[in-house]
């Protein structure tokens, strides 16, 4: 375990290396218990750097030996790494160390799953595989040599050598450690061919276990429509012969860029039809874009520190949501993209764990691959774009390209790229990446003589740290709509600097009716008490498809909580202008189908927070449901045209017309057994052709409560499927009832096939009880027991994967006296367990503040 005392790194400490490494050559033999590394460095002194002591990183390794320029040496060996004495000018540093990947069950470093040794370095995993300074501003080549009797043996770049019993690769491309990929196991490849525009080969391969090759072919088109997308959009070739990717069963993320050598959570590129749902296929679809796109953003232009993370992360999110909306429905994308940063960003934003999009401190790196660094991270590049224009966006890039190739470059760097290209001073806008919490906007207007104005009025509440905030830019996208619904002002960025700021429209007959922060143009909360009428009208009439959507769910948000804190029945005008969009033949079943969705109840417990109320769990589950079965009963009427508009007579393909569709059936059939007890739904279980049908019905009977024998059979046709099995786990306990949603998760946790190792069956059944909203907040405090004993249990062994769930408890000051005593005692359990670690330690420290 990690030392108690917790180290904590600050941005302004930084300072460079003080050596390069000029090459990297690595041996791996490879042995589940005792795998030897044979490293051989060749360092020069740093001009730029510090004087220091040469101090290289290293946790958890056994050094057998150490050479500098031939000669044996005994360097000082810590649990943190190794120091020793180095000559003045260059030299070649050697070394020899042992591992044991196969009891390396954090799966960060070198390790095994199902008999195939992989790799996690990203962001410090490298240093428990050899000594080496590692951190992401040390760039080399590497190669590497991995001698095994398995049959497939891969890192990154290109291959120089495959034999019996080894193989060779060769990066030309210097990276940094966090990179370093390896891969050695039997596999099988999917095969493909890429040609660049600028005419180079690239053989590709999609790598997985024997039996899965029939869920191969999507991950490959996917891959090869990122290739064309990024050389169309930002002008980005791949710049290698062969592009790896592998899929694992145990991995504590989603994927990883590394070099030449992405490396998969099987989760986020396999797919088929018979086992994956529409969003699984959406999903994989933009991971490996995801991962591709790093290539340019993140491993040719890579980080200086661990600070600079939104730099690739925040760009490269934002790559992938323009590529998603190119390719399938902008307005959709925007929309599920703004409600995942809602549910996931807000709370982060407005509670204890509110840090800015580049922090400023840290005790474990692990910890900020969060939705603010992501996703928020997204949104700011997001409001530049808007800002300066697409034009100049890409002017900037390529000058970002051009200036930064090869560098571990930072944020200044970034913005400086945009004030040089685009004459802006961006000052005051890279206050996004310094200040935490979400910007409240409210806007006052006033009409006469045909002039309009907006009156905008903008304030930050403090988050932990910073007490104070300054104003921010943020570019307000408005348009005008007149009295008979048509639109008088197109779409216009009005750019708010100022805690108080006016714009006006001239030439207006008639005071219009104002569409603000139309597309989610900027990452704030939008505070006007607008008025139903009003709301009522931008739901019928608004062209921008956002806010016709956003004035639906506002709506719905305050019908919801009118029915929580005065048991007001469902706002009955809404529900018939809702009504009336849905049954809007042109527009695509995919908008109709968010326009359906509700707020989840996480978000209303927010929402009542927010306006002073606290939120009672049981209560939001009563108004959700009696909401759910109102919509039911009122539209009754017209839920069979709409199910014959969701129909699907081709053969079944994963693109956003039949998604959209299905996911419109699957949103009639809802409520189809709100009315019928589920015998529709029952029926489309039996008849399902597809997962996205079978786990659309499967999920009505778990609402239901009609399930034991859909999930009976359910689990008998997939329990040789580990992936599809993960939904049977999750959905059981996400979508039970408050009164039994914790007694599923006892059970199942309890059932053969839980597997507390497995990061990904791990988040399908902890994580669906904390994500049920109702059951985790029992009020007798057996859910946050449940959670806690198990975080505790998991800390010991994958301490990332535990940490990231605790944040289900981030929350928790929001909650009646009763919950918050007892979550807060959970949190002290945690924090008291003897030899926690560092990341659990400082993510618990923050949450009790
Ligand atoms: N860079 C990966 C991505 O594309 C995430 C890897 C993070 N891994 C970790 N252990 N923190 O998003
Ligand atoms: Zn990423």
């Amino acid at each position: 375990m990690k030392d108690a005392a917790p180290r904590t790194i600050y941005l302004q400490d930084y300072a460079p290396f003080g050596w390069q490494v000029q090459s990297a050559h690595l041996t791996f033999r490879l042995a589940p218990e005792a795998t030897r590394v044979v490293s051989r460095l060749h360092f020069a002194p740093n001009p730029g750097a510090p004087a220091q002591d040469f101090f290289l990183h290293g946790e958890e390794l056994t050094l057998i030996r150490a050479s500098i320029d031939g000669e044996e040496i005994t360097p000082e060996v810590t649990p943190e790494g190794l120091r020793c004495e180095v000559p003045s000018g260059p030299f070649l540093f050697e070394a020899e160390v042992e591992i044991a990947p196969a009891k390396n069950t954090a799966l960060e470093g070198l390790y095994m799953s199902n008999g195939m040794y992989c790799t996690q370095c990203e962001a410090e995993g490298f240093r428990k595989i050899t000594y080496y300074p590692d951190r992401p501003d040390v760039m080399a080549p590497f190669e590497v040599r991995i001698e095994s009797d398995l049959p497939v043996l891969l890192s990154n770049g290109d291959k120089v050598e495959i034999g019996e019993g080894f193989a060779e690769w060769h990066d030309p491309w210097p990276k940094p450690s966090y990179l370093f990929a390896l891969v050695a196991g039997e596999l099988v490849n999917h095969a493909g061919q890429f040609t660049t525009r600028g005419g180079r080969d690239v053989e590709l391969n999609v790598w997985v276990r024997p039996g899965d090759e029939h869920k191969c072919p999507f991950a490959m088109e996917s891959l090869k429509t990122s290739m064309r997308w990024d050389e169309d959009v930002y002008g980005r070739e791949y710049d290698l012969d062969i592009f790896n990717i592998v899929a694992v069963d145990d991995f504590n993320m989603g994927a990883m860029e590394n070099k030449g050598l992405n490396i998969f959570n099987s989760s986020a590129v396999l797919a088929s039809p018979d086992t994956s749902t529409d969003a699984d296929f959406e999903r994989i679809e933009a991971i490996i874009a995801h991962e591709y796109f790093h290539n340019w953003t993140g491993n040719r232009i890579t980080c200086r520190d661990w600070f600079q993370l939104c730099l690739k992360e925040g760009l490269t999110v934002f790559r992938d949501q323009s590529f998603t909306a190119d390719l399938r429905s902008a307005p959709v994308k925007r929309i599920s993209d703004v409600l995942m940063l809602r549910a996931r960003q807000f709370p982060e934003d407005q509670g204890p764990l509110a840090h800015p999009v580049r922090p400023e401190s840290f005790q474990e790196i692990n910890n900020f691959y969060t939705a603010t660094v992501y996703e928020k991270g997204a949104e700011v590049i997001g409001m530049l774009k808007r800002l300066v224009g697409d034009e100049d966006y890409f002017k900037a890039l390529d000058l970002y390209f051009e200036r930064h190739d090869g560098d571990a470059a930072t944020i200044e760097d970034w913005l400086a790229v945009f004030e040089d290209a685009t004459g802006r001073d961006l000052s005051q806008f890279k206050r996004w990446y310094s200040q935490a919490g979400t910007p409240r906007l409210r806007y006052e207007e006033s009409f006469a003589d045909g002039t309009y104005t907006l009156t905008f009025h903008q304030h930050t509440p403090p988050t932990p740290g910073q007490e104070e905030k300054a104003p921010q830019v943020i570019p307000v996208a408005v348009g005008l709509l007149g009295p008979n619904g048509d639109e008088v002002v197109e779409t216009r960025v009005l750019e708010v600097t100022e805690a108080e700021q006016s714009f006006s429209f001239e030439g207006l007959s008639a005071q219009p009716v104002p569409s603000v922060l139309r597309g989610f143009s900027a990452p704030v909360v939008l505070e006007n008490d607008i008025p139903r009428e009003t709301r009522l009208f931008l739901l019928a009439h608004d062209t921008d498809p956002f806010n016709r959507w956003e004035a639906s769910r506002s709506l719905a948000r305050e019908s919801l909580m009118a029915s929580v804190t005065e048991g007001a029945e469902p706002d009955g005008a809404w529900l018939d202008a809702l009504g009336q969009v849905l049954s809007e033949t042109g527009l695509e079943p995919a908008f109709r189908a968010l326009m359906l969705g509700v707020p989840a109840q996480a978000e209303l417990a927010r929402a009542l927070h927010e306006k002073g109320v606290t939120p009672d769990p049981e209560a939001i589950w009563t108004a959700s449901e009696r909401l759910a079965q109102t919509m039911a009963a009122r539209w009754e009427g017209m839920l069979p045209a709409l199910a014959e508009e969701a129909k699907v007579e081709a053969d079944y393909v994963p693109d956003a017309e039949q998604s959209g569709k299905r996911a419109l059936g699957s949103a009639v059939l809802a409520l189809q057994t709100r009315l019928d007890g589920g015998a529709a739904a029952l029926a489309a279980f039996d008849g399902a052709t597809n997962m996205t049908q079978q786990l659309a019905a499967l999920s009505c009977l778990v609402r239901a409560g009609r399930d034991k024998q859909a999930l009976e059979a359910f689990h008998a046709q997939w329990k040789n499927d580990k992936l599809v099995m993960n939904k049977w786990f999750g959905l059981q306990i996400a979508l039970a009832g408050p009164d039994v949603a914790v007694e599923r998760t006892e059970a199942l946790v309890k059932h053969p096939q839980f597997d507390a190792s497995n990061p990904n069956r791990f988040r399908a059944v902890l994580g669906a009880l904390a994500g049920n909203h109702a059951g985790f907040h029992r009020a007798d405090g057996h859910g946050y027991r449940l959670l806690a004993d198990h975080l505790i249990d998991l800390d010991s062994r994958n301490p990332q994967t535990a940490a990231r769930m605790a944040v289900a408890f981030q929350t928790w000051t929001r909650y009646d006296e009763g919950r918050q005593a007892l979550m807060k005692a959970e949190l002290e359990r945690i924090a008291a367990k003897p030899g926690l670690s560092r990341d659990m330690s400082e993510m618990v420290s923050r949450m009790l503040g």
